[in-house]
This record gives structure tokens, sequence and C-alpha cells, in this order.
């Protein structure tokens, strides 16, 4: 028999207990850092490479962290469902705890692409994960950080919701929704599904999703006794 879809949306607070800082919450990255300086169009054409330093101290973070029991409990729900996970994060611990099919919607961090042929996208090894801007791939080209910067458009958001619309259910986790065009993904599920999301400080929402708060760890422990069949 088919499995059912299950579609999650995941952001920062799926990683938050593995270590990761949040955006937004008090004391989160923006407090520390000016968005617009390290995470726009603009400010990486005005100072690459405090852009470049930003995302390696991000990339060192990372890869001393591991996925939790959150990552992991997804993982879990695959033995029932054909779940898809859609993220904001540009980290790897979903791919870390073995979900099988993840799409980033903010780019990769262990990732970089050539300048000026962007098809030319590269993994960084964690004997290697630094780059700057003299840093130049195989053909000589300056990278840049694999990250959606502000002010750039989202390239994965058509086939998010083009998956979006096929969820028989929807979990939403650990986001603001302040970011557009990925707090808009809801509204693409199609009318009366289930949508759970699972925030120890929730935004609001319509009426209709049922909201876990709590952690993302606790959440998921929650969420599998619901949807185990
Ligand atoms: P935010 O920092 O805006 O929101 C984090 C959410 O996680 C908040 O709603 C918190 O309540 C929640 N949270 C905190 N701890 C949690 C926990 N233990 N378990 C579950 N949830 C928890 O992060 P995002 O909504 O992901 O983009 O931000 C969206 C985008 O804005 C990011 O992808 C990033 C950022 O600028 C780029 O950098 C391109």
């Amino acid at each position: 028999m088919k499995k059912p879809r299950l579609v999650v949306l995941t952001g920062a607070g799926m990683s938050a207990e593995s270590g990761i800082s949040t955006f937004r919450d008090s004391g989160g990255l923006w407090d520390n850092y000016p968005v617009m300086d390290v995470a726009s169009h603009d400010g990486f054409v005005r100072n690459p490479e405090l852009v470049h330093s930003f995302y390696n101290t991000r990339r060192r973070e990372l890869m001393a962290v591991k996925p939790n029991a959150g990552h992991s409990g997804l993982v879990e729900l695959e033995k029932w469902y054909d779940v898809d996970i859609i993220t904001q994060n540009v980290d790897n611990l979903h791919e870390r705890a073995g979900s099988l099919k993840v799409l980033h919607l903010h780019g990769e961090l262990m990732k970089v692409r050539s300048m000026t042929h962007p098809e030319r996208v590269y993994t960084l090894t964690e004997e290697n994960p630094d780059t700057s801007t003299a840093t130049r791939d195989e053909y000589g080209d300056p990278v840049r950080p694999h990250i959606v910067f502000f002010q750039e458009a989202v390239p994965n958001i058509g086939p998010a919701m083009d998956i979006v619309s096929q969820a028989d259910v929807l979990v939403i986790i650990g986001t603001s929704m302040a970011v557009y065009p990925a707090a808009g993904l809801v509204d693409y599920a199609r009318r009366g599904i289930p949508v759970y999301y699972i925030d120890p400080n929730p935004a609001p929402v319509r009426d209709g999703i049922t909201v876990l708060r709590t952690t993302a760890t606790e959440g998921v422990r929650q969420l599998i006794e619901i949807l185990r069949p």
C-alpha cells in the first residue's frame, strides 16, 4: 500500500536543541550580527570578506554539533509515511540524522558555488571548511556561500509549493514564520488536511492548525504518538 505523504516544514527551532542558535529569539544570531551585513546581497557586495568569515564560523559550529532526537524522530516517521522535509535551515542535521528527502529553501552551509557559473556547486570537506574572497574553484573562478541571501530569489520555492500541495499531513516545526516566501507555504496545503505546529513560542496561526506548544524533541515525540498507525 502507498504510504500517506507527510510534509514537514522546519526552521531554526528544529536545530536549537542541537546547540545551534536561532535567529530571532532573544540572544539569537540576528541580535549579535547585523543581518543586512552578513546575510544580504548588498552586504556581500559591500564586504564579501566579512560574509565569508561569518559563514566560516557557522560551518565550524555546525561541525561541532549532532542531530537531536527531533531529527531522528522525523526519520522514524518514514516507517509509516512518505516523508518530505522542506527546511529553511542551512545546516545538514536532517541529512546526518538519515532523512531521505530534504529540500533546502535557503541554501546549504557546507556548500559553495561559482560566482560566474552558479550551477557549479561544491561540497566543502570537514578538513577544509573555510572560504574567503581568494578561494577559487577548479576552473579558477571565485566562489560564494551557497546561501540564499536576503534580497535574492528562493529557487526551491516552486518545488516546495508542489510538495506541500500533495501533503496528506503537514507539520511545521520551530519557525517564527517571519520570512517569506517560506512562511506562505502552509497556504498551499489542501483544505482540510491535519496541520500541526510545534514551537515553544508559536507565531499566531489560522484556526484549524493544532499547536503543540513545546520544543522540537518533545513535540516530535508527541507527534509520533499521534501519527503512528
Ligand atoms: P527564527 O529564529 O525566526 O525562529 C525560530 C523559532 O524557533 C521561534 O519561533 C522559536 O520560538 C522556535 N524555537 C526556539 N527553540 C525551539 C526549540 N527548542 N524547539 C522548537 N522550536 C524552538 O528562525 P526561522 O523561522 O527558521 O534565513 O527563520 C527563518 C529564516 O530567517 C532563516 O532561514 C534565516 C533567517 O534569516 C537566512 O539566513 C537566509
